[in-house]
Order: structure tokens, then sequence, then C-alpha cells
């Protein structure tokens, strides 16, 4: 059976996404809800909804797939699908975010369940990895670079030696940057994201000791060109920390020597480096930003909400 699901937003991922879905077997578009139906006059008939909720609300649809910038529409539409006992799969970071402690509410309440591997790193799969492959290993420290638009800004301020408003104009222009791009460059995107690494570890919302953020404003061209001359690069770092159960969660602009493993990650990619207790680092790197690979780790997602099912019928089959 095809399993239907419903799409909030149609912006550079959520297009991304309906191409990938096609190319998907086991799962059907039921619909496709936009804000502004003047700009989608290319959406198919078969896919326009008048509301959300004709997705949110209908039995037939198991999965709602969100990616949209409004963070107050995607909360309230992430609880009434929690709540309905649906599977939300959501690419807001934010929202995710800055609501762990009612998500996870909705989701007991309803049922349902929160899935945003793609809010993270962009198609890296670091949040399968800590769920999954890290089950039984304790985590203490995860570490990276997790905001492409500020390694896109870097890397053309060292190599091309472009201004800080001529390379975050660049990244915006390529999609990788937020509609209000001071959520990247102030950090706030990459602690966001760093918030959602800590949720996963602990596998419930965490406590944080601190959380300390520092942007790239501060990063200078010179700056940046004096550490080319040592061989060295500036990058936005994220540390995540675990002591004693609480968090802490440090993001600056640090110094990269070249016997770093963040040092070949350049332009929008992201990297990840796990330090599992008995695994030691783990480094994951890829594309952290951009239509494609955030849409391939919604898939993912998708395929995890798959397997979970299959697993269930599985048990229930077994119980009769
Ligand atoms: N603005 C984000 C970034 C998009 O630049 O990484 C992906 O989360």
């Amino acid at each position: 059976m095809r399993q239907k699901v419903g799409i909030i937003g149609r912006g550079v991922v959520g297009k991304a996404l309906i191409d990938q879905l096609g190319q998907l077997n086991g799962f059907e578009i039921a619909g496709v809800a936009v804000k502004n139906r003047a700009k989608h006059k290319d959406l198919p008939r078969k896919w326009r909804v008048d509301r959300v909720e004709d997705l949110v609300e209908n039995e037939e649809v198991a999965i709602i797939i969100e990616a949209i910038n409004n963070s107050q529409d995607s909360f309230d539409y992430a609880v009434k699908t929690l709540e309905n006992g649906k599977t939300y799969i959501s690419a807001s970071k934010k929202m995710v975010a800055d609501n762990l402690a009612a998500l996870q509410r909705a989701e007991e309440k309803g049922g349902g369940k929160l899935l945003f591997e793609a809010a993270v790193g962009g198609a890296i799969p670091i949040i399968r990895t800590l769920n999954e492959h890290f089950r039984a290993e304790p985590v203490k420290k995860v570490r990276g670079i997790l905001n492409g638009s500020c390694n896109y800004i870097l890397t053309r301020m060292r190599e091309d030696r472009l201004s800080f408003e001529m390379a975050l104009k660049e990244a915006q222009k390529k999609g990788f940057a937020e509609t209000d791009p001071t959520t990247d460059v102030e950090g706030f995107d990459t602690m966001h994201k760093a918030i959602l690494i800590a949720y996963t570890l602990n596998r419930s919302t965490p406590e944080f000791t601190r959380i300390k953020v520092e942007g790239i404003r501060s990063v200078s061209l010179q700056d940046v060109r004096e550490a080319k001359k040592r061989n060295e690069k500036i990058k936005l770092v994220a540390t995540v920390q675990e002591v004693k159960g609480k968090y802490s969660i440090d993001i600056r602009p640090t110094i990269i020597g070249t016997d770093d493993e963040l040092f070949a990650v350049d332009n929008e990619l992201n990297a990840v480096e796990i330090s599992g207790a008995y695994s030691g680092p783990i480094l994951l790197k890829g594309a952290g930003a951009g239509g494609h690979p955030t849409a391939s780790a919604i898939i993912g997602d998708l395929l995890n909400f798959q397997n979970r099912r299959a697993a269930l019928f599985q048990k229930l089959l077994m119980a009769i």
C-alpha cells in the first residue's frame, strides 16, 4: 500500500522534495499546501488543497512534511499533526529547537512522531546516526560546522578575497541563507541545530548549563587573510558537550589548522564529528544547505517512518 503524504510549502526544499518523491516507491503525494496560490499556478490540480487542515485532518494522510519559513505556523501544524497521531517531518530547526517540551507533549498526547533529520546539517544523516548507531554508546561530545551560509561566506572571503557583504549576497543567491540572514551570521541557526543534537543525545528535552553563541560578523577580511598566510582557516564551530547529564553549547569563530578534520570542510559543506565513548571521533561530512540535499534528508526520515511502521506490523502479526 502506498502511504499518502501531505506537503506544506513549495519553496526551494519543497520543490526538490516533490521531485525526489516522484522517484520513490511506496509514497504518494496527497496534496501540497502553499501560502500564496498566485505564485504556484503551475502546481498540478490534483495536489491543490485549500487549507493545511485539509491535509492534517485527512484520515488517509499518515505523514505531513513541512518545509516553510514561518516558525509559528510550523509549530501550530506540528502540534495538530502530532496530536492527530501522525508523523510530522520538519526542516524548521528554529521551530523545533524553540518548542522541544511542547512538541514532546504533543507526541505523548496523540501518539504522533516528530522527525527532523533535515533540520540539522542538511544532507548529513546526523540525527539517525545518533539515534541508531549510537543508541547504546555514550556520546559526550559532538562538534562541527553546522551552517552552510557561514562556511560559504568564510570560504569565499578566504579564496576570492570577497567582502563579507558580497559573500553573503552570493550565499543568499544560492538559496543557502535564511530569509533573515542575521540568523545565520550571528550563529543562531547553528545554535538551533546544536540544541537539536543535544535533544537527540539526551533522548528528551535537555537541561543546559550554558549556551554561548558568537557569530561571524566580527571576522574581518584581514583576519581571514592572516589565517591563510599561516595556512589556517577560520570556521564557525559548534561544540555540544555533556557532563553529568547536563549539556553545554559553545558556538564561535575558531582558528583551524591543517591537522583538524574540519580544515577540509569548505563552501556550503557541513561536518559533524561525533566522539563516542568507545568509537573515538567519527566524522560525517556533506552538503549542509540547498534544496536537494535538504530534501534528501527528508526522504531519509520517510524511510525511517516506513521501517518503524513495518516493524510495528510485524509485532502486531506476531501477537495474533
Ligand atoms: N541557512 C541554513 C544554512 C540552511 O546556511 O546552513 C540549512 O539549514
